[in-house]
Order: C-alpha cells, then sequence, then structure tokens
C-alpha cells in the first residue's frame, strides 16, 4: 500500500517535471513570447499539446530525442495549450498533439511525418535543404530534368535578378508538392530552347507522349500564387498516373482512370502501351470536363471493390474502366477496353449524352422488413428515407463500430415506442455496404440525421444525446405532427 502510493506520486512528480519544465533542447513557447521568438527561426518545427494526451506522452521523448539531433540546424519547440490557449486557438489546433512547420514566423504547413525521432529527424532534414536547388550545368540540368518527377526549373541571367528572388520565394512555398532548382546562367538551358529568362515545368521522361508537350511554358507575372495556379493546372497533363500519394488532389475532378498493371519500375513499356491508348482517346474529349487518369489496379484493389464492387480479376489483362464525378457519382464502363479504342468512345459518348446507368453500391433490399427500425439499403433510401409524408431518423452505422452497438437497443426501444405512429420511420443504414447520399456527410459512426417530411433536400443532422428521451425530447420538437406513443396520442 504504502509502495504503491509513493510509486504513484513519483510518477506523478516525472510527469509535471517533463512537462513543465523545458528538458533538455525542445523550445519552449506560449503566449507571452510565440510572436516574438517564433520568427527568430528560418525554420521550426512546432508541437502543440496538451499534458494530459497520451499520444503526446509517447511522442515527447521521441521529440526530445529528435530536438537533441537537430541541434544547430533545425529548432524544435513545443506548446502547451492548456496554458496557453491563445496561440493554440490562433493556430486552429483542435487535436493533440498537433505538429506544424513554420519558416521565418509564418506557418508554412502541417508536419505529416513520422512520429520517432529518426523520422522527425530525417523529415525535418530534407525540409532544411534548399527548397530550389542551384545547378551549375548542362549534365546537372540534365540530371534533375530526367528524375522520376516532374521537374520545375527556373532560367536566369544571373544570381542577382528580381525573377530568381520572387522564384526562390515561390519555391519555399510550394516545396512540400513540388521539386524546383534554378540556374543563373541562360546558356545552361540552350538545348531546352531557352534565350530569356523563363520557368520550365519538365515532365518526368516516363510520362512523355506524342499527345502532348514534354516541356511547359510558365507565363505570366511570377508570384508564389500564379506559379502555383499554373502548377496545379499543368502538372498532370492529360493522363496523369494516379497514386494513393497524389489521389487527393484529383478527387476534386470528373475523373475517368483505367486501371490496370501500371508500374513504370518493372513494366514501363506495358504501362505506356495502354496509357497511350486511354490518351489517343482522351484526346477526343479534351475539354468536355472530363479528366482522366490510369492506376495501378492492385495498389487500389482496395477502393476498387469497396467504391465500385470490383475484383482485382474483373477485366483481365485489359485496363478496368470507371469514372467517378465531383458529386459522387460513379459508372464502370461494362464492356471489355478493346485495343483500337472503340469501346472506350462508346463509353464516353454515352456518358456524355446521360445514357449510363450509376453504379450504386447497396446491400441486397431486406426480404422482410417488418422490425421496429427499419433497414435501409442504398436501393431503398428513395423509397424509404425520402418518403414525402414521413419524418425519417436514420442512423448511419458501421458493424464493427462500438458505440453504434451501444446505441443498438435505445435505438430499438425507440422504435418500439414510436411503432404506432404511421408519421415516423426510426431507420439505420450499414454505411459500409452502401453508398450514402451526397447530401448526407457522414465522416464518423453513428452518424445521426433527421429527414423531416417535405423537406428531403435538406436532412438535418441529430446531435442530441444518445438516450432514449433525449431522441423523444428531440422528434418532439422537430417532428412535423405530434408524436403518437403505443396508439395513444402524445399531445404534451
Ligand atoms: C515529387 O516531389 C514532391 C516534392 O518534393 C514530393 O512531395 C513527391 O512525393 C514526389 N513524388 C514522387 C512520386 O516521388
Ligand atoms: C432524396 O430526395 C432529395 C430531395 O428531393 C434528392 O435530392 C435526393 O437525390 C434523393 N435521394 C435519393 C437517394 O434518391
Amino acid at each position: 500500500m504504502l509502495f504503491s502510493n509513493i510509486a504513484f506520486l513519483c510518477l506523478g512528480v516525472l510527469h509535471s517535471v517533463w512537462f513543465a519544465e523545458g528538458s533538455g533542447d525542445v523550445l519552449e513557447l506560449g503566449d507571452a513570447d510565440f510572436e516574438r521568438r517564433v520568427p527568430e527561426h528560418e525554420l521550426l518545427l512546432v508541437e502543440f499539446f496538451a499534458p494530459w494526451c497520451g499520444h503526446c506522452k509517447r511522442l515527447a521523448p521521441e521529440y526530445e530525442a529528435a530536438a537533441t539531433r537537430l541541434k544547430g540546424t533545425v529548432p524544435l519547440a513545443k506548446v502547451d495549450c492548456t496554458a496557453n490557449s491563445e496561440t493554440c486557438r490562433k493556430f486552429g489546433v483542435n487535436g493533440y498533439p498537433t505538429l506544424k512547420i513554420f519558416r521565418n514566423g509564418e506557418e508554412a504547413s502541417m508536419y505529416d511525418g513520422p512520429r520517432t525521432a529518426d523520422g522527425i529527424v530525417s523529415y525535418m532534414k530534407k525540409q532544411a535543404g534548399p527548397s530550389s536547388v542551384a545547378l551549375h550545368t548542362e549534365a546537372e540540368l540534365d540530371a534533375f530534368v530526367n528524375s522520376f518527377n516532374y521537374s520545375i526549373v527556373g532560367f536566369f541571367s544571373g544570381s542577382d535578378v528580381l525573377g530568381l528572388a520572387e522564384f526562390l520565394t515561390a519555391s519555399s512555398a510550394l516545396r512540400d508538392s513540388f521539386r524546383f532548382a534554378h540556374v543563373t546562367d541562360l546558356r545552361i538551358g540552350f538545348k531546352y530552347g531557352v534565350d530569356t529568362e523563363c520557368i520550365l515545368l519538365f515532365r518526368p521522361p516516363h510520362m512523355r507522349n506524342v499527345f502532348e508537350e514534354s516541356v511547359l511554358k510558365f507565363a505570366g507575372s511570377l508570384s508564389t500564387s500564379t506559379l502555383r495556379t499554373f502548377l496545379r493546372d499543368n502538372i498532370f497533363g492529360l493522363c496523369p498516373h494516379l497514386t494513393t500519394e497524389n489521389k487527393d488532389s484529383l478527387s476534386s475532378k470528373d475523373l475517368l482512370t483505367a486501371y490496370y498493371d501500371v508500374d513504370y519500375v518493372r513494366n514501363p513499356k506495358g504501362t505506356n502501351y495502354w496509357r497511350n491508348r486511354v490518351m489517343k482517346v482522351a484526346t477526343q474529349f479534351l475539354s468536355r470536363g472530363l479528366s482522366f487518369a490510369v492506376a495501378d489496379r492492385e495498389e487500389f484493389h482496395e477502393e476498387l471493390e469497396e467504391e465500385f464492387g470490383l475484383q482485382l480479376s474483373d477485366g483481365g489483362e485489359t485496363p478496368i474502366i470507371t469514372i467517378k464525378t465531383r458529386a459522387g457519382h460513379k459508372y464502370i464502363m461494362q464492356e471489355e477496353f478493346t485495343r483500337d479504342g472503340k469501346s472506350l468512345v462508346n463509353f464516353l459518348e454515352d456518358y456524355f449524352a446521360n445514357q449510363l446507368k450509376r453504379y450504386i453500391k447497396s446491400e441486397p433490399v431486406p426480404e422482410t422488413n417488418e422490425g421496429p427500425v427499419k433497414v435501409v439499403v442504398a436501393d431503398t433510401f428513395d423509397e424509404i428515407v425520402n418518403d414525402s409524408e414521413k419524418d425519417v431518423l436514420v442512423e448511419f452505422y458501421a458493424p464493427w463500430c462500438g458505440h453504434c452497438k451501444n446505441l443498438e437497443p435505445v435505438y430499438t426501444e425507440l422504435g418500439e415506442k414510436l411503432s404506432g405512429d404511421s408519421h415516423i420511420v426510426i431507420a439505420k443504414m450499414d454505411a459500409t455496404a452502401n453508398d450514402i447520399p451526397p447530401n448526407y456527410d457522414v465522416q464518423g459512426f453513428p452518424t445521426i440525421y433527421f429527414a423531416p417530411a417535405r423537406q428531403k433536400d435538406q436532412p438535418r443532422r441529430y446531435e442530441g444525446g444518445r438516450e432514449v428521451k433525449d431522441f423523444i425530447s428531440y422528434l418532439k420538437k422537430e417532428a412535423t405532427n405530434p408524436l403518437v406513443f403505443g396508439n395513444l396520442r402524445d399531445d404534451l
């Protein structure tokens, strides 16, 4: 008893010492000095933490070790948000730990690297290098642009020209997404037709093709934002290689994707064989608002299965073609991809003529559905949840989710209590096995929505408590008609 108390005490003291004193090489910043001290550093990593947070405690020794190893290269700092809420609020910290990279006092990006000492050290070392590599010879230029990645090179006539300074500022802001280099002697760019100061975007050699330029010139007046726009608009070209890494930057487009064995390392020839066939067709549909990509079927097999119900074996050797629009509408090309491209042309013509049937992932419609909680699947969503005469409370759940399991008896009891009310439907849908309609936003489970009668275009998220009484009091307030319990009218 006595011993365990002592042990407990020591632990408590240790923890508070660990966090309270700027132990070791991590700078401690707070409301009083953050704004003054952060701009002192060209590059700075800041951890926003709370002393009670488990992930923060686990990170602490790694962070400390990384700070020691990075001493003299990149400083690491931390802010205790429980004591410095003003700073944390200013930088939008809403979870712990949050790690952000600052450059010359400005928030530059989120730190999304590993959370081990080794990982932090190598990530931040890379960040500390120049944002744009200085190239001195034609050979260096060739080596830089013949890389596996896109390259952006600024060609300047000297090292003291204004354009170079602008370019370096822009590259420093955009370095997380793009590779930059510059030369200060225009002759080095002669081979690429450079005769005046300019910025060129080079596609990597393996992505070059006969359908588009391999080298693009930035036109317009240079600033970080004009360069960013130019790169965003042009980096992907006619038919980029979609990867798990870049897919988020393509998700805001209406995108046709050809899935097959895309492998630029082991099978560049086969990879470009099909890509060229897709591109050839793509050129006929330019400027109609659809983007194109190729992707490795294996890399995306989980998404193919989850989003399109497709198996790895579907399609055999030839590409599987899908379209996903930014509104979340999905289409699958049913015909096999033919080498002459005809089937793809047909598919696209049907798509633009609105002739395609949307693919909607749905569980089978249940044979009976008489329980107190109605089972909804994607195919019956319109019929049950969109029933314009009824108020519908619909729960989106995942079979593995603990909170959903806890809610189940409550939800069933609610359904039973209201089973005599013909104006109210208590319903649930397995959100992992059915597509969720676009006007419902489901990020976590369970997510509950109330779709009032005659206002099905405006479902409202239920944010109340998870007891029967909470649901009842919500429905009493929101329901279109007075609630009916059992068979008795409730006019309270
Ligand atoms: C290309 O370079 C950018 C910027 O350095 C980097 O973020 C990205 O991961 C690289 N992509 C590939 C495929 O190497
Ligand atoms: C439900 O109705 C709304 C409003 O009319 C409509 O926008 C939505 O597409 C419908 N949902 C389904 C799944 O049919």
